[in-house]
């Protein structure tokens, strides 16, 4: 692949080819000294015109750690806030002789359109509401180191869905491994097309905590034009997790949440820090995984 867009077009094959490397990678980041040269003499830029302190950060030190060079444009100080446009900043940035892009746009498709008009590889690190194919990722390599593969799991995904770009990767990429995917969200929240996507609607808190592992998501405030549900206490009460509703879910339930966490939304503080939740190791393996797709893209 030239540029990583979207996890609907990874194959199996390149899915497990992603982890396997990362894996590798997992293994140098845990030492002393954690350095490669793999991709010495490369100049990687991270354009955010949205906030972040996951993806952002995690690329910067996923760059460092490939010997790359790696710069970021803050999209506050930069020329747009003069009227240049996306394409155009591409491609001066591009003119730089740069080697791999990683975008994050509030626009859905823009990191697609970069990629067509980009000699250099384009990462999707967040586009709209649309993907976000390196948390996918992540989430798939964290529930792997655990779980040890994905025959027969069942992920269930809760919260606001339906403007998450999270969920969609996930998605994609969850059921291209033949993982059972169940979606937990009030109706407004839902995306358009569940069956469509292949995943199953379950209705109840007990039956979304009967999977292997429970992906909470974050209300995305920002993305809704009015707010989507009554409130948020009574959207915690109905669609949040707590140590009670664990009751019914099997011992070894793995929590992941992408961040950033609403403690006592989506998640209480006591789920967020408990010894079931794996959200620091997704932080951790982001960088692995981000070094493994930096690596592999052709260029
Ligand atoms: N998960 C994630 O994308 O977090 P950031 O918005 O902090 O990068």
């Amino acid at each position: 692949m030239k540029d990583l867009i979207s996890t609907k077009d990874i194959s199996k094959d390149q899915l497990i080819s992603i982890l396997d490397t990362a894996e590798s990678f997992h293994e140098i980041n845990r030492r002393d000294i954690k350095k490669t040269p793999a991709l010495r003499g490369k100049t990687i830029v991270n354009l955010f015109f949205e906030n972040s302190t996951r993806t952002r950060t995690s690329f910067e030190i996923a760059a460092k750690r490939l010997s790359a060079d790696s710069i970021n444009f803050t999209a506050a100080s930069s020329s747009t806030q003069k009227g240049e446009t996306l394409l155009d900043t591409i491609k001066n940035i591009e003119a730089m002789q740069t080697d791999i892009l990683v975008l994050r746009h509030e626009a859905s498709g823009a990191a697609k359109l970069a990629a067509k008009h980009s000699k250099a590889s384009v990462i999707n690190a967040g586009d709209g509401i649309n993907e976000h194919p390196t948390q996918a990722l992540l989430d798939i390599f964290t529930i792997r180191r655990v779980k040890g593969g994905f025959e027969g799991l069942s992920v269930c995904i809760m919260g606001d869905i339906a403007h998450s770009r999270v969920a969609r990767s996930d998605i994609w990429a969850l059921r291209t491994l033949g993982v059972e995917v169940k979606l937990f969200a009030p109706p407004t929240l839902l995306p358009n097309d569940p069956n469509g996507l292949g995943c199953k609607v379950v209705s109840s808190k007990r039956d979304a905590v009967k999977s292997d592992v429970v992906i909470a998501l974050r209300i995305q405030r920002e993305r809704q034009g009015k707010l989507l549900i009554p409130s948020l206490r009574e959207y915690a009460r109905f669609f949040g997790l707590n140590r009670d509703d664990l009751k019914y879910a099997p011992k070894d339930l793995l929590l992941l949440h992408p961040g950033p966490v609403n403690r006592g939304v989506e998640l209480t503080s006591a789920l967020v820090d408990a010894d079931n939740s794996l959200i620091l190791d997704q932080v951790e393996n982001g960088v692995s995984v981000r070094m493994a797709v930096m690596c592999m893209l052709r260029r």
